[in-house]
């Protein structure tokens, strides 16, 4: 394991605080490990194909029996899975959109979670104990007893797969609230807004600090 693997999800280059909050950890990364080995997805940018009937089949034929576009879509699959099983730590960065994730960050969990290698289904599991960093941007507010709070299915849907599926070691970032200057209506969010993100941003960075630190112990 020698990687820190970081993806980024936001559809936005510029302005976009899921990406910020990443500079903000990949900051500290960079300061401690200034050697260190960085493997970038810019899901945004340069997204990964949907699953799709290749590359499920890819998965259940043996290799003599595929055809080319089965082989392709599993050399994907695999590279993918290797890139994830190999990172020493991941760290993830995400908006909510439409009350979950983007479909660019589903496409990539769809492609990675492979039976028999990332998903055990109870067996030892080589993802266990492996530090996961989620840093999310919503445009609302989803705090604990906030109206909206059970409207967000990006949280709970990332448990199912990072906690109850993998075991990572798993931890969120969230900054709420990234649309009050802009949206008519949440002008008294502004200073709230701002305060969520000053709050994610130092998160961001301590979350940093914890995972090389219990990497260097480990
Ligand atoms: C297509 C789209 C859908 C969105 N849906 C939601 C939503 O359901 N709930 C919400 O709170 N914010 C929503 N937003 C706002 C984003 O979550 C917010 O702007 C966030 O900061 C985007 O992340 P980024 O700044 O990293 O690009 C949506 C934004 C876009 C572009």
């Amino acid at each position: 394991m020698s990687h820190l693997l970081h993806i980024d999800c936001s559809a936005v280059s510029q302005g976009s605080v899921s990406r910020e909050l990443a500079a903000a950890f990949r900051k500290v990364w960079a300061e401690e490990r200034p050697d260190g080995q960085v493997v970038h997805r810019d899901l945004g940018a340069d997204g990964i194909p949907h699953l799709d009937e290749a590359g499920i089949l890819s998965q259940l034929l043996p290799a003599e029996a595929q055809s080319p576009e089965q082989k392709a879509a599993g050399a994907l699959r695999d590279e993918l899975v290797n890139e994830l099983l190999d990172a020493e730590a991941v760290v993830i960065s995400s908006p909510m959109y439409n009350w979950t994730i983007p479909s660019t960050l589903k496409a990539w969990i769809d492609q990675v979670l492979v039976a028999g290698r990332t998903l055990t289904f109870g067996g030892p599991n080589p993802l266990e104990n492996r530090p996961v960093t989620l840093l999310l941007a919503y445009g609302g507010g989803y705090t604990p007893g906030a109206p909206q709070e059970k409207l967000n299915t990006v949280e709970p849907y990332l448990r199912v797969v990072f906690d109850t599926n993998l075991n990572t070691d798993l931890s969120f970032v969230t900054a709420q609230l990234t649309l009050a200057g802009t949206v008519p209506g949440m002008e008294n969010l502004v200073d709230m807004a701002a305060e969520s993100k000053k709050d994610a941003l130092a998160a961001a960075e301590e979350r940093a600090r914890k995972v090389l630190s219990s990497l260097a112990t480990a």
